[in-house]
Protein backbone atom coordinates (compact mmCIF):
# COMPACT_ATOMS: atom_id res chain seq x y z
CA UNK A 1 0.00 0.00 0.00
CA UNK A 2 1.36 3.19 -1.13
CA UNK A 3 0.96 6.68 1.07
CA UNK A 4 -2.33 7.17 -0.30
CA UNK A 5 -5.05 4.07 -0.29
CA UNK A 6 -7.10 4.73 -2.89
CA UNK A 7 -4.51 4.05 -5.86
CA UNK A 8 -4.14 1.31 -4.70
CA UNK A 9 -4.89 -2.10 -6.60
CA UNK A 10 -6.01 -3.87 -3.78
CA UNK A 11 -8.48 -1.46 -2.47
CA UNK A 12 -9.75 -1.61 -5.53
CA UNK A 13 -10.40 -4.92 -6.45
CA UNK A 14 -11.89 -5.00 -3.14
CA UNK A 15 -14.37 -2.88 -4.08
CA UNK A 16 -15.52 -4.10 -6.54
CA UNK A 17 -15.89 -7.35 -5.54
CA UNK A 18 -17.62 -6.07 -2.42
CA UNK A 19 -20.45 -4.10 -5.21
CA UNK A 20 -20.55 -7.01 -7.65
CA UNK A 21 -21.31 -9.15 -4.67
CA UNK A 22 -23.84 -7.45 -3.28
CA UNK A 23 -25.59 -6.93 -6.68
CA UNK A 24 -25.36 -10.79 -6.40
CA UNK A 25 -26.73 -10.78 -2.91
CA UNK A 26 -29.32 -7.86 -4.05
CA UNK A 27 -30.98 -10.49 -7.27
CA UNK A 28 -30.48 -13.92 -5.02
CA UNK A 29 -32.15 -12.39 -2.02
CA UNK A 30 -35.46 -11.25 -4.21
CA UNK A 31 -35.21 -14.10 -6.02
CA UNK A 32 -35.79 -16.19 -2.52
CA UNK A 33 -38.15 -13.74 -1.24
CA UNK A 34 -40.59 -13.89 -4.33
CA UNK A 35 -39.89 -17.97 -5.04
CA UNK A 36 -40.98 -17.99 -1.32
CA UNK A 37 -44.31 -16.16 -2.25
CA UNK A 38 -44.45 -18.54 -5.00
CA UNK A 39 -44.42 -16.06 -8.22
CA UNK A 40 -44.46 -17.88 -10.84
CA UNK A 41 -47.41 -20.31 -9.60
CA UNK A 42 -50.67 -19.96 -11.07
CA UNK A 43 -53.17 -18.24 -10.13
CA UNK A 44 -51.11 -16.42 -8.11
CA UNK A 45 -51.51 -15.34 -5.58
CA UNK A 46 -54.19 -17.90 -4.86
CA UNK A 47 -51.62 -20.77 -5.28
CA UNK A 48 -49.82 -19.39 -2.26
CA UNK A 49 -52.69 -20.18 0.12
CA UNK A 50 -53.00 -23.46 -1.48
CA UNK A 51 -49.33 -24.35 -0.42
CA UNK A 52 -48.02 -24.42 -3.73
CA UNK A 53 -44.46 -21.94 -2.98
CA UNK A 54 -41.50 -23.39 -4.54
CA UNK A 55 -38.82 -25.09 -2.83
CA UNK A 56 -36.58 -27.17 -4.81
CA UNK A 57 -32.93 -28.19 -5.85
CA UNK A 58 -32.69 -24.26 -7.80
CA UNK A 59 -33.90 -22.67 -4.22
CA UNK A 60 -31.78 -24.43 -2.14
CA UNK A 61 -28.69 -23.66 -4.44
CA UNK A 62 -29.97 -19.68 -4.73
CA UNK A 63 -30.12 -19.88 -0.87
CA UNK A 64 -26.53 -21.28 -0.43
CA UNK A 65 -25.19 -18.66 -2.97
CA UNK A 66 -26.82 -16.17 -0.96
CA UNK A 67 -25.31 -17.16 2.03
CA UNK A 68 -21.57 -17.51 0.34
CA UNK A 69 -21.81 -14.05 -1.22
CA UNK A 70 -23.28 -12.44 1.95
CA UNK A 71 -20.41 -13.63 4.07
CA UNK A 72 -18.15 -12.72 1.50
CA UNK A 73 -19.57 -9.03 1.66
CA UNK A 74 -18.98 -9.07 5.28
CA UNK A 75 -15.39 -10.57 5.32
CA UNK A 76 -14.56 -7.36 2.82
CA UNK A 77 -16.19 -5.12 4.56
CA UNK A 78 -14.00 -5.43 7.88
CA UNK A 79 -11.19 -5.82 5.11
CA UNK A 80 -11.84 -2.58 3.88
CA UNK A 81 -12.23 -1.16 7.13
CA UNK A 82 -8.67 -1.89 7.88
CA UNK A 83 -7.17 -0.74 4.98
CA UNK A 84 -8.75 2.52 4.97
CA UNK A 85 -7.99 2.71 9.14
CA UNK A 86 -4.21 1.59 8.45
CA UNK A 87 -3.76 4.08 5.33
CA UNK A 88 -2.01 7.35 6.07
CA UNK A 89 -2.26 10.11 5.59
CA UNK A 90 -6.25 8.64 7.08
CA UNK A 91 -8.78 7.70 4.85
CA UNK A 92 -11.78 9.57 7.26
CA UNK A 93 -14.17 9.24 4.24
CA UNK A 94 -13.41 5.81 3.48
CA UNK A 95 -13.16 4.70 7.50
CA UNK A 96 -16.50 5.78 7.58
CA UNK A 97 -18.51 4.69 4.66
CA UNK A 98 -16.52 1.01 5.11
CA UNK A 99 -17.97 0.86 9.28
CA UNK A 100 -21.32 1.61 7.65
CA UNK A 101 -21.53 -1.15 5.72
CA UNK A 102 -19.82 -3.54 7.91
CA UNK A 103 -22.78 -2.50 10.56
CA UNK A 104 -25.85 -2.79 7.58
CA UNK A 105 -24.14 -6.28 6.54
CA UNK A 106 -24.61 -7.14 10.75
CA UNK A 107 -28.34 -5.21 11.12
CA UNK A 108 -29.18 -7.56 7.65
CA UNK A 109 -27.74 -10.51 9.08
CA UNK A 110 -29.56 -10.48 12.18
CA UNK A 111 -33.16 -9.45 10.15
CA UNK A 112 -32.24 -12.66 8.19
CA UNK A 113 -32.00 -15.07 11.60
CA UNK A 114 -34.66 -13.07 13.56
CA UNK A 115 -37.32 -13.24 10.67
CA UNK A 116 -37.11 -16.62 8.54
CA UNK A 117 -40.37 -17.40 7.53
CA UNK A 118 -42.03 -14.08 7.99
CA UNK A 119 -44.31 -12.64 5.31
CA UNK A 120 -44.84 -9.23 7.01
CA UNK A 121 -44.04 -6.61 4.33
CA UNK A 122 -41.73 -4.27 7.08
CA UNK A 123 -39.18 -7.50 7.15
CA UNK A 124 -39.40 -7.28 2.66
CA UNK A 125 -39.10 -3.63 2.90
CA UNK A 126 -35.96 -3.73 5.03
CA UNK A 127 -34.19 -5.71 3.27
CA UNK A 128 -34.68 -4.73 -0.06
CA UNK A 129 -33.91 -0.99 1.37
CA UNK A 130 -30.94 -2.06 3.73
CA UNK A 131 -29.49 -4.13 0.35
CA UNK A 132 -29.82 -0.89 -2.06
CA UNK A 133 -28.24 0.77 0.77
CA UNK A 134 -25.02 -1.21 0.75
CA UNK A 135 -24.83 -1.46 -2.94
CA UNK A 136 -25.30 2.26 -2.99
CA UNK A 137 -22.46 2.90 -0.12
CA UNK A 138 -19.91 0.19 -2.17
CA UNK A 139 -20.26 2.18 -5.71
CA UNK A 140 -19.01 5.29 -3.43
CA UNK A 141 -16.50 3.31 -2.17
CA UNK A 142 -14.92 2.36 -5.60
CA UNK A 143 -13.19 5.60 -6.25
CA UNK A 144 -13.80 9.31 -5.30
CA UNK A 145 -15.17 10.81 -7.91
CA UNK A 146 -12.91 13.07 -10.21
CA UNK A 147 -15.90 16.29 -9.65
CA UNK A 148 -17.85 17.75 -7.17
CA UNK A 149 -20.68 16.21 -6.74
CA UNK A 150 -24.37 17.95 -7.22
CA UNK A 151 -24.58 17.93 -3.30
CA UNK A 152 -28.78 18.48 -2.07
CA UNK A 153 -30.06 18.23 -5.22
CA UNK A 154 -28.68 14.84 -5.42
CA UNK A 155 -29.74 13.93 -1.94
CA UNK A 156 -32.91 15.16 -2.45
CA UNK A 157 -33.73 12.57 -5.33
CA UNK A 158 -32.31 10.14 -3.64
CA UNK A 159 -35.12 10.05 -0.89
CA UNK A 160 -37.27 10.41 -3.61
CA UNK A 161 -35.95 7.27 -4.73
CA UNK A 162 -35.46 5.14 -1.59
CA UNK A 163 -39.41 6.36 -1.46
CA UNK A 164 -40.46 4.48 -4.93
CA UNK A 165 -38.55 1.62 -4.13
CA UNK A 166 -40.30 1.27 -0.56
CA UNK A 167 -43.73 2.05 -2.71
CA UNK A 168 -42.71 -1.41 -4.97
CA UNK A 169 -41.21 -3.43 -2.06
CA UNK A 170 -45.19 -3.02 -0.16
CA UNK A 171 -46.64 -3.64 -3.63
CA UNK A 172 -44.50 -6.65 -3.64
CA UNK A 173 -44.46 -7.90 -0.31
CA UNK A 174 -48.26 -7.35 -0.37
CA UNK A 175 -48.96 -9.93 -3.14
CA UNK A 176 -50.82 -6.44 -5.00
CA UNK A 177 -48.57 -6.93 -8.33
CA UNK A 178 -51.41 -7.66 -10.27
CA UNK A 179 -54.55 -5.64 -8.40
CA UNK A 180 -54.85 -3.68 -11.53
CA UNK A 181 -52.99 -2.52 -14.58
CA UNK A 182 -53.67 1.39 -14.98
CA UNK A 183 -53.41 4.30 -13.05
CA UNK A 184 -57.00 4.96 -13.54
CA UNK A 185 -58.61 1.31 -12.64
CA UNK A 186 -56.45 1.10 -10.05
CA UNK A 187 -57.53 4.43 -8.37
CA UNK A 188 -61.07 3.16 -9.18
CA UNK A 189 -60.53 0.30 -7.37
CA UNK A 190 -59.29 2.14 -4.63
CA UNK A 191 -62.00 4.71 -4.17
CA UNK A 192 -64.35 1.89 -4.10
CA UNK A 193 -62.68 0.62 -1.41
CA UNK A 194 -63.14 3.14 0.38
CA UNK A 195 -59.24 4.14 0.08
CA UNK A 196 -58.16 2.07 3.00
CA UNK A 197 -54.79 3.91 4.16
CA UNK A 198 -54.47 0.64 6.31
CA UNK A 199 -52.75 -0.80 3.57
CA UNK A 200 -49.51 1.15 3.69
CA UNK A 201 -48.94 -0.40 7.69
CA UNK A 202 -45.70 -2.68 6.76
CA UNK A 203 -46.71 -4.78 9.56
CA UNK A 204 -50.23 -5.53 8.30
CA UNK A 205 -49.01 -8.80 6.60
CA UNK A 206 -49.84 -10.15 3.43
CA UNK A 207 -53.35 -11.06 2.40
CA UNK A 208 -55.09 -7.64 2.07
CA UNK A 209 -58.33 -6.83 0.16
CA UNK A 210 -57.84 -5.98 -3.26
CA UNK A 211 -58.97 -2.54 -3.06
CA UNK A 212 -56.01 -2.54 -0.64
CA UNK A 213 -53.41 -3.46 -3.60
CA UNK A 214 -55.23 -1.30 -5.88
CA UNK A 215 -54.45 1.90 -3.75
CA UNK A 216 -50.73 0.46 -2.97
CA UNK A 217 -50.06 0.20 -6.72
CA UNK A 218 -51.95 3.27 -7.66
CA UNK A 219 -48.86 5.24 -5.31
CA UNK A 220 -46.35 3.15 -7.05
CA UNK A 221 -47.48 3.90 -10.09
CA UNK A 222 -48.11 8.08 -9.39
CA UNK A 223 -44.75 8.04 -7.65
CA UNK A 224 -43.38 7.30 -11.21
CA UNK A 225 -44.52 10.40 -12.30
CA UNK A 226 -42.92 12.54 -9.52
CA UNK A 227 -39.71 10.65 -9.61
CA UNK A 228 -38.61 9.58 -13.04
CA UNK A 229 -38.86 12.97 -14.13
CA UNK A 230 -36.74 14.24 -11.29
CA UNK A 231 -34.09 11.68 -12.17
CA UNK A 232 -34.51 12.59 -15.72
CA UNK A 233 -33.27 16.40 -14.55
CA UNK A 234 -30.27 14.86 -12.24
CA UNK A 235 -29.22 12.85 -14.80
CA UNK A 236 -29.32 16.02 -17.32
CA UNK A 237 -28.17 18.22 -14.34
CA UNK A 238 -24.94 15.49 -13.90
CA UNK A 239 -24.17 15.60 -17.73
CA UNK A 240 -23.92 19.12 -17.87
CA UNK A 241 -21.67 19.07 -14.82
CA UNK A 242 -19.02 16.95 -16.51
CA UNK A 243 -20.26 13.49 -14.46
CA UNK A 244 -20.58 12.30 -17.60
CA UNK A 245 -20.55 8.21 -16.25
CA UNK A 246 -23.08 8.97 -13.51
CA UNK A 247 -25.26 10.77 -15.91
CA UNK A 248 -25.55 8.45 -18.97
CA UNK A 249 -26.18 5.32 -16.25
CA UNK A 250 -29.14 7.33 -14.27
CA UNK A 251 -30.39 8.18 -17.65
CA UNK A 252 -30.33 4.92 -19.16
CA UNK A 253 -31.12 2.93 -15.36
CA UNK A 254 -33.68 5.34 -15.27
CA UNK A 255 -35.66 4.47 -19.13
CA UNK A 256 -34.94 0.58 -18.19
CA UNK A 257 -36.39 0.16 -15.01
CA UNK A 258 -39.75 2.28 -16.43
CA UNK A 259 -39.82 0.25 -19.36
CA UNK A 260 -39.60 -3.33 -16.93
CA UNK A 261 -42.49 -1.65 -14.77
CA UNK A 262 -44.61 -1.18 -17.66
CA UNK A 263 -43.68 -4.94 -18.57
CA UNK A 264 -44.79 -6.14 -14.85
CA UNK A 265 -47.87 -4.45 -14.82
CA UNK A 266 -49.36 -5.98 -18.39
CA UNK A 267 -47.33 -9.27 -18.64
CA UNK A 268 -48.72 -11.03 -14.80
CA UNK A 269 -45.44 -10.31 -13.23
CA UNK A 270 -42.86 -12.31 -15.00
CA UNK A 271 -40.13 -13.40 -12.46
CA UNK A 272 -37.12 -12.63 -15.10
CA UNK A 273 -38.86 -8.90 -15.23
CA UNK A 274 -39.64 -8.63 -11.04
CA UNK A 275 -36.16 -9.47 -10.73
CA UNK A 276 -34.53 -6.61 -13.42
CA UNK A 277 -37.14 -3.75 -12.15
CA UNK A 278 -35.52 -4.71 -8.26
CA UNK A 279 -31.90 -4.81 -9.69
CA UNK A 280 -32.38 -1.44 -11.87
CA UNK A 281 -33.44 -0.16 -9.00
CA UNK A 282 -30.89 -0.59 -6.71
CA UNK A 283 -27.95 0.44 -9.90
CA UNK A 284 -30.07 3.56 -10.34
CA UNK A 285 -30.03 4.10 -6.18
CA UNK A 286 -26.13 3.70 -6.69
CA UNK A 287 -25.77 6.22 -9.53
CA UNK A 288 -27.78 8.92 -7.80
CA UNK A 289 -25.79 8.44 -4.58
CA UNK A 290 -22.98 8.85 -6.33
CA UNK A 291 -23.86 11.81 -7.45
CA UNK A 292 -24.40 13.44 -3.58
C1 LIG B 1 -38.51 5.16 -10.96
C2 LIG B 1 -39.47 4.29 -11.12
C3 LIG B 1 -39.64 3.00 -10.36
C4 LIG B 1 -38.87 2.44 -9.37
C5 LIG B 1 -37.58 2.97 -8.76
C6 LIG B 1 -39.49 1.20 -8.99
C7 LIG B 1 -39.00 0.33 -8.03
C8 LIG B 1 -39.62 -0.85 -7.64
C9 LIG B 1 -39.11 -1.75 -6.63
C10 LIG B 1 -37.81 -1.57 -5.88
C11 LIG B 1 -40.00 -2.76 -6.52
C12 LIG B 1 -39.88 -3.98 -5.59
C13 LIG B 1 -39.32 -5.14 -6.40
C14 LIG B 1 -39.21 -6.38 -5.58
O1 LIG B 1 -39.91 -6.54 -4.60
O2 LIG B 1 -38.37 -7.24 -5.94
C15 LIG B 1 -41.06 -2.52 -7.45
C16 LIG B 1 -42.16 -3.33 -7.62
C17 LIG B 1 -43.11 -3.14 -8.60
N1 LIG B 1 -43.15 -2.13 -9.52
FE1 LIG B 1 -41.89 -0.56 -9.64
N2 LIG B 1 -40.61 1.02 -9.76
C18 LIG B 1 -40.74 2.09 -10.60
C19 LIG B 1 -41.73 2.30 -11.53
C20 LIG B 1 -42.74 1.42 -11.81
C21 LIG B 1 -43.74 1.60 -12.83
C22 LIG B 1 -43.80 2.82 -13.77
C23 LIG B 1 -44.56 0.51 -12.78
C24 LIG B 1 -45.78 0.17 -13.61
C25 LIG B 1 -46.36 0.93 -14.46
C26 LIG B 1 -44.09 -0.35 -11.73
C27 LIG B 1 -44.65 -1.55 -11.36
C28 LIG B 1 -44.25 -2.33 -10.32
C29 LIG B 1 -44.96 -3.53 -9.89
C30 LIG B 1 -46.22 -4.13 -10.51
C31 LIG B 1 -44.22 -4.04 -8.82
C32 LIG B 1 -44.57 -5.27 -7.98
C33 LIG B 1 -43.81 -6.48 -8.49
C34 LIG B 1 -44.11 -7.69 -7.60
O3 LIG B 1 -45.27 -7.99 -7.34
O4 LIG B 1 -43.16 -8.33 -7.16
N3 LIG B 1 -42.96 0.22 -11.17
N4 LIG B 1 -40.81 -1.33 -8.11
Amino acid sequence: MTDCLLPSKTWRWMAWACLLLLLLVTVLSAFLRHRAEGLGCQPWPGCLAAGTAASGVVEALARGAHRVAATAVLGLAIGLLVLALRARPSLRREAGLSALLLLMALLLAWLGVHTTGSRAPAVALGNLLGGFLMVSIAARLLAPPDRRGLGPVALGVALLLVAQAAGGALVSASHAGLACDALRGCADQAAAAGWPWAALKPWVGAGLLPGDGALLQLLHRAGAWVTAPALAALGLLALRRGRRAEGAALLALLAAVLALGLVLGSSGLPLAAVLLHNLGSALLLAAVVRLV
